[in-house]
């Protein structure tokens, strides 16, 4: 008999999981708290934009291995394997992850459990909470030792979370005991030959933390030889270029431009770097400071280049800004580095108007008082500088004869090195890009 899923929280993680589980054949039921989420998702609809996860999901609920419900009886009912997908965001006012939808899941579902089952928590999590969440489940389950608690972090990149969920680098299994081990093995082979790390508790929640740790200090680095080629008359794009081709640097995550921002990444180290500081390992991770730091700091400067560009004040001066979301194929605009710099110009007195391909709404809702248009050309008509932030493909195919016509001036700032700067200068454009001459 195969497993029946539940998916516990239906977020960008949550959502993605369980149309993919349902996709390699599983029963699967996705739980909500949010209602509306759930009759939104139940009728197929997404609630994010996420490249063919909108497909995946109707043709599951359609051929009823997909269903959603509210109910947290109803899903320890249903199912043999729960995981928990909900969002551990940043505390108010701190540093550290705030956990308690975790912790609201474990004590809305545990007392429904009367039968054995695996509790799997996919959510990133400071380090210790696998185990003071196993013990929460044991202690309010009527099956007791029955409901056992795993950990298998999640490493999906949005706009590709429908690829990385079916086709993953690597799985890791945080488990406690040989059967845990066997059942998520069984709910993961139909995805075939995927390297799998068996691990403790703590060391697989430090996987998800370190992984994205490193990413971060990885564009942070390139950013901080951005700063270096900027003061020395260097070029960061022929430099990274160059520190690709070391296949033990590799050329991954080694753009340099505006920096890292989204939903993990910024609020993932910070929370790292609390935690580490909890157990009194604060020296270890003091570095992630500093690359937090440099990666506020490219936000800062692109708003320093577009003030030098239009002569040092941006009073009542006209702003084109390109990109909204933190990144390309997604409309997900927490933490965004482009609606950052946008409000920045804006406070200092620019006139902003912007334009992105997918998250107009969800940038208009959180930040009503900036200017708007529907497209990349409403967006730069009569602007004196245009700032091109987020590299959608709609934008790095931009022509700039076309864009030149309805600008007032030939101005444009290249935030994500996305652009060819020779065919730019050709069309009479000021290119100006960080970390480039
Ligand atoms: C990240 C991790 O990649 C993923 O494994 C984890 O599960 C969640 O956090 P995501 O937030 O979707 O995923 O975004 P990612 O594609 O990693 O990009 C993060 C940010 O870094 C974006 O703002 C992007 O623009 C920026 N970035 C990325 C750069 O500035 N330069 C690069 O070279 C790569």
């Amino acid at each position: 008999m195969p497993y029946r899923l539940t998916v516990l929280g239906t977020g960008y993680l949550g959502a993605t999981h369980a149309a993919c589980m349902a996709e390699l054949g599983f029963e699967v039921l996705g739980l909500d708290v949010d209602q509306s989420k759930i009759e939104r998702l139940q009728r197929g609809e997404l609630p994010i934009h996420e490249p063919g996860l909108q497909e995946l999901l109707r043709r599951n609920l359609d051929s009823g291995r997909l269903r959603f419900t509210t109910s947290f009886e109803e899903a320890a009912k249903f199912g043999d394997v729960h995981f928990i997908c909900v969002g551990t965001p940043q505390k108010k006012g701190g540093y550290a992850a705030d956990v308690s939808y975790l912790d609201a899941v474990v004590e809305s579902l545990a007392p429904h459990l009367d039968r054995e089952c695996l509790v799997v928590g996919k959510s990133t999590v400071p380090v210790g909470t696998a185990e003071r969440l196993a013990d929460k489940l044991v202690r309010l389950s009527p099956a007791g030792m029955q409901a056992e608690l795993a950990w298998n972090p999640e490493f999906l990149r949005e706009g590709f979370a429908v690829q990385d969920t079916l086709r993953p680098d690597r799985i890791v299994l945080g488990v406690a005991s040989e059967r845990a081990e066997k059942v998520l093995r069984d709910v993961y082979a139909p995805l075939g030959e995927v390297p799998i790390v068996v691990t403790d508790f703590p060391t697989a929640e430090l996987v998800k933390a370190a992984a994205n740790a490193f990413l971060a200090t990885k564009i942070s680095f390139i950013n901080a030889m951005a700063e270096v080629c900027e003061a020395a008359g260097g070029d960061v794009t022929q430099l990274s270029q160059a520190l690709s081709y070391d296949e033990r640097i590799g050329g991954k995550y080694l753009n340099a431009g505006l920096g890292f921002g989204g939903g993990c990444l910024p609020k993932d180290i910070r929370a790292f770097t609390a935690r580490a500081g909890e157990l009194g390992a604060h020296q270890a991770l003091a570095f992630l400071r500093e690359v937090d730091e440099i990666n506020l700091r490219r936000r800062t400067r692109t708003v320093e280049l577009t003030r030098e560009l239009l002569s040092g004040a941006f009073d009542g001066r006209s702003v084109a800004v390109l990109g909204a979301a933190f990144k390309p194929n997604s409309d997900d605009i927490r933490d965004s580095p482009a609606l950052d710099v946008a409000v920045q110009i804006a406070e200092q007195g620019g006139q902003v108007t912007v334009y992105d391909p997918a998250a107009l709404s969800n940038a208009r809702a959180a930040h009503p008082h900036l200017g708007y248009a529907e497209s990349a050309l409403e967006a730069a008509q009569g602007a004196e500088v245009v700032l091109l932030l987020t590299e959608w493909q709609e934008f790095v195919a931009l022509d700039p004869e076309e864009l030149g016509e309805v600008v007032t001036a030939r101005t444009i700032v290249d935030g994500r090195n996305a652009l060819d700067a020779d065919t730019w200068r050709e069309a009479g454009w000021d290119y100006r890009a960080l970390g480039r001459p």
